[in-house]
């Protein structure tokens, strides 16, 4: 060590002190002198300047992609970029530099103007820098796939200046493709993220966009911002040596690979198709054409939006095609937005025999649970919206019970396979719970919606009643069990004294009829109509009736009771009537 070397370290105020600190525990320090503090890469991490006789941070105020190419130099590699303190760790010591302001052709970064010792910075503001191993083009935009199960598949990466990173957030489907064709493959898809993974390294380029007839991958739009990629975002692909074909599709941007956006490659290029007049019959189209099974649309709202041209629209399918092509459509230009591209969702089996059947799972017993159906050799729960007792009862009958009652998605254990059903609306007199209205189309219903029964070998005695859709549990529309079926009582001729007796039967003391307009109507057979009671039935069914007016009813409302467990003061009405 000579003098001059001494003088460079300057602050030490003992040669045994430098003997300590540096000799034992590290190389010669030199005022100035710089490193890269990092967990995963030591050429990218939290800059620290070693000053004053200690280590220390660089504030991110000014510093640039300049500064963080002296330091990179300094530090003895060819060139680098600056990285938002937001992507490396934050340092503890002292703050050495603030505000600086490096030409670019400094040899070291202590060199450079700064506001040397003062700042006005927290930790929160330590630059990173991220250096480049090398500072040859020549393989910029080289790719390779890497941590797949196979050669032809995983993570996509791209090297930049000597080192191999990822692709953050990549945009569209044709980007795979030129992706697949730059490593020798004739044609490929995304992968899920969730079979991506995910990489610490450096993600090169961000929010890739190719239309599909880029010569390489780096010719396609993008974003060179080499920072981390927030996980699960790294690229993955899956390449094929199959090539496309004019009309071939696929599902983009699903959960899985069964479901998603709905693309079909035409013109050499992946696009939309737009969702007007697209119905399941579309859809199951769509999944014969896969080699899959079912068909169920997404609506165009809960699919993500594609990128490219949205090459159909009208599409109307006879069923019975085994090409979307072979459908009538409209082609390109078509007048709709992005925001209308359909989703289709397929199964992976075939129906079996038993499609439909019904199970209880979970239950305290054999004949309660939560509501499971077999749909394409798949068992899958119902969602709760507008289920009720009507169609508690159809899904018991189907079961061999003869009556049963819901049990509130909060009171069941929550399933976890798909959704099947949403929207369940049965007439009552169903055998079958897939007889019943209902939505294929479930994503808007989560598994704490998961419906379930409670079913019972006791059949309700004819002429039982129940009321239903009230606000409260004692008013709501009026509904009598005949011939094995729930129906409705209809408004013309119902009183106040017909209201009593059906609240009486019910348990209660005393009943008002409802306004019509505030009832809903039912769905079901209309059981009575033109009652007048007496005033001393027991039961409603035993009420005269007036002659063939059912068929009257169509133009009159159901009804509805509000009934009380007070009792009236005095039966004087009942005696007028009598
Ligand atoms: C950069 O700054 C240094 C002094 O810090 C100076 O000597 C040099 O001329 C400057 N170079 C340019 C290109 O401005
Ligand atoms: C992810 O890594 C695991 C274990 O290293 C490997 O078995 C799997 O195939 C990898 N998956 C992908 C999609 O790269
Ligand atoms: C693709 O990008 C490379 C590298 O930037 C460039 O040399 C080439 O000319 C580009 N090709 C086209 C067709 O733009
Ligand atoms: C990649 O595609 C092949 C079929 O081309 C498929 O068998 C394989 O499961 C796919 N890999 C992943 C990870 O999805
Ligand atoms: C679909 O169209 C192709 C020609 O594009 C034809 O060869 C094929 O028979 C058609 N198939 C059906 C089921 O319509
Ligand atoms: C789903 O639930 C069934 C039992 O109901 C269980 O056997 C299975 O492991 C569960 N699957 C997942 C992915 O949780
Ligand atoms: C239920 O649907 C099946 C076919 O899907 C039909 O055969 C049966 O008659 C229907 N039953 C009722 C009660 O609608």
């Amino acid at each position: 060590m000579n003098i001059q070397q001494l003088n460079r370290i300057g602050q030490y105020t003992s040669f045994a002190h430098l003997l300590l600190h540096n000799l034992i525990i590290s190389d010669f320090l030199f005022a100035g002198d710089l490193r890269i503090i990092s967990t995963t890469q030591e050429n990218k991490g939290r800059l620290e300047i070693y000053h004053n006789g200690e280590w220390g941070t660089v504030c991110d105020d000014g510093f640039e992609n300049v500064d963080a190419a002296v330091a990179c130099k300094q530090l003895g590699y060819c060139s680098g970029v600056a990285v938002a303190p937001s992507a490396v760790h934050h340092g503890v010591a002292t703050i050495w530099l603030d505000d600086v302001n490096c030409n670019g052709s400094e040899s070291k970064l202590l060199n450079c103007p700064s506001n040397d010792g003062n700042h006005n910075c927290q930790h929160t503001e330590d630059i990173g820098i991220h250096c480049f191993l090398s500072c040859s083009t020549e393989n910029n935009g080289n790719l390779r796939l890497i941590g797949g199960a196979t050669n032809n598949e995983g993570r996509l990466e791209v090297n930049f200046y000597g080192e191999w990173g990822t692709v953050c957030n990549m945009q569209n489907t044709g980007s795979a493709l030129v992706a697949c064709r730059q490593l020798g493959y004739c044609s490929g898809v995304q992968l899920p993220s969730e079979a991506v993974n995910a990489s610490y390294g450096t993600a090169w380029l961000q929010n890739v966009r190719c239309s599909g007839t880029e010569e390489g991958f780096v010719n396609c739009s993008s974003v060179f911002n080499p920072t981390t990629c927030a996980q699960p975002y790294d690229v993955g692909i899956n390449c094929t040596q199959t090539c496309l074909n004019a009309g071939d599709i696929n599902l983009f941007g699903g959960k899985n690979e069964n479901e998603g956006r709905l693309e079909i490659f035409l013109n050499n290029a992946w696009g939309t198709v737009c969702d007007d007049y697209f119905e399941n019959i579309d859809a199951e189209v769509v999944c014969r054409q896969l080699g899959l099974w079912g068909g169920i649309v997404i609506p165009a709202a809960a699919v993500d939006n594609g990128y490219d041209t949205i090459w159909l629209d009208d599409v109307q399918c006879k069923g019975t095609e085994n090409r979307l092509t072979n459908c009538s459509y409209r082609g390109s230009p078509v007048s709709c937005n992005h925001g209308e591209d359909i989703g289709v969702k397929c199964f992976v089996n075939p129906p079996t025999e038993d499609q439909g059947i019904l199970r209880l799972v979970g239950g305290s017993s054999g004949n309660n649970g939560r509501l499971e159906i077999k749909l394409y050799n798949e068992w899958g729960t119902v969602c709760d919206d507008s289920f009720e007792n009507v169609e508690a009862a159809v899904a018991c009958r189907q079961l061999g019970y003869c009556s049963g009652h819901v049990l509130k998605s909060t009171v069941v254990d929550d399933g976890n396979g798909t959704i099947m059903l949403d929207d369940v609306d049965c007439l009552g007199s169903e055998d079958r719970l897939l007889n019943c209205s209902y939505d294929s189309y479930t994503g808007d219903c989560g598994h704490q919606h998961d419906i379930g029964v409670y079913c019972s070998f006791e059949c309700p005695k004819s002429g039982t009643l129940r009321l239903l859709e009230g606000s409260n549990k004692n008013e709501g529309r009026l509904e009598v069990y005949i011939q094995d079926t729930w129906g409705t009582v209809c408004v013309n001729n119902f009183d106040t004294i017909d209201a009593t007796i059906a609240c009486q039967q019910l348990g209660y003391c005393s009943g008002n009829a409802v306004l019509p307009n505030l009832v809903n109507d039912g769905t079901g057979t209309i059981w009575l109509a033109g009652l007048l009671c007496s005033g001393i039935e027991s039961r409603l069914v035993n009420c005269r009736q007036l002659d063939s007016v059912i068929q009257n009813c169509r133009s009159y409302h159901d009804v509805g009771v509000s009934c009380s467990l007070n009792c009236p003061s005095a039966g004087k009405f009942l005696h007028e009537r009598l």
